[in-house]
């Protein structure tokens, strides 16, 4: 990737220890309420309209996942203000300064090729609030840092079904918004845009696979990939693509921006994965953002046990 190496990170980019468990035992009480009493509702009912929201900005989701790490949460500050969205600019701090000039509401996600019900969706006909939960996942990035987010949303296999995929779908592919207005990044020839990724039709069906739209128990910040974003814990971050306009069922391997832009760096599959170094830098450890000494970095991002069977069989090394 273009994007900086794990030296480049500056000291002022480390914070603070955080206040952990506290905020996070607040949002798991104060969820479970707001969940309970908004359970059923549209995703417009519970903020009215998503303009409001950004006053308030609180979601309702169901807490307490078995799939959500135990570990301590990142700060709010360190995950939406150490970002990569190139569409924004390639340091680490633009995407907090400049996505304002994001609008997300309305949202149109369209749906298509191989699938039985292709169609424009509004967002809120997309992600029923009833539907959506906490999940606490490790995020590891390319560049060897990492970090641990509380995301709110749903697990990717339920909307998936929904669609009806034909028997020829193998592939899911999903596209950023391209609109150089609003995503000033996009005039530089930094990337390929739209920024483009994809899966596999089985890891997107896993469990662990989430779009999301909040992340500590409110709307996602334009940063983080508002409205909607893909978040698939054992990938590398670069997979977990932001702003989402479009999902394609595909029978072929999608043509996915980091391996277009770097094909010896970045592959299709981008698992964590400590034995199989990028060709600049080890994979084998990563300084978790607001640490000071580095960690070990755990085969697929410490999500072994639930999804190696997804890959038994294949040579990681030549399927990186
Ligand atoms: N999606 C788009 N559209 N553009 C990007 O530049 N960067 C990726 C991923 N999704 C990126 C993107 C990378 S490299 C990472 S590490 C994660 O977003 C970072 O997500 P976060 O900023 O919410 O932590």
């Amino acid at each position: 990737m273009l994007i900086k190496r794990p030296e480049d990170v500056r000291p002022s980019e480390i914070t603070e220890p955080r206040v952990y468990a506290e905020r996070r035992d607040f949002l798991r009480n104060s969820a479970g309420t707001a969940f309970a009493l908004a359970a059923g509702a549209a995703f417009p009912a519970l903020l009215a309209s998503r303009s409001a929201q950004a006053a308030a900005g609180k979601l309702s989701f169901a807490g307490g996942s078995a799939l959500s790490t135990d570990e301590t949460p990142n700060s709010l500050k360190d995950i939406t203000r150490y970002n990569n969205f190139y569409e924004f600019g390639t340091d680490k701090e633009d995407p907090a300064r400049r996505a304002h000039t994001l609008k997300t509401d309305p949202w149109t996600v369209r749906v298509d090729g191989e699938v039985e019900k292709p169609a424009d969706y509004h967002l809120e006909d997309l992600i029923k609030t009833s539907q959506l939960e906490e999940r606490i996942y490790r995020l590891r990035c390319v560049e060897a840092w990492s970090m641990v987010i509380p995301w709110v949303g749903i697990p990717l296999a339920g909307l998936i079904k929904r669609f009806k995929p034909t028997s020829r779908a193998r592939f899911v592919e999903f596209t950023t918004l391209y609109d150089p207005e609003q995503m000033p990044g996009q005039r530089s020839q930094v990337l390929d845009w739209p920024y483009v990724e994809g899966l596999r039709m089985d890891e997107a069906m896993h469990p662990l696979t989430l779009l999301a739209v909040g992340l500590y128990g409110k709307v996602l910040p334009n940063q983080n990939g508002a409205p909607i974003r893909l978040v698939v814990p054992w990938k590398y971050g670069f997979k977990n693509v932001k702003s989402i306009v479009r999902i394609r069922f595909s029978n072929t391997i999608p043509r996915t921006t980091w391996a277009l832009s770097g094909p010896g760096e970045y592959g299709f599959y981008a698992n964590v994965n400590p034995t199989v170094d990028h060709p600049r830098w080890s994979q084998s450890r990563e300084r978790r953002i607001g640490e000071f000494f580095k960690r070990k970095t755990l085969m697929f991002n410490g999500y072994e046990e639930q999804v190696a069977g997804l890959y038994r069989g294949m040579d990681l090394r030549r399927s990186f």
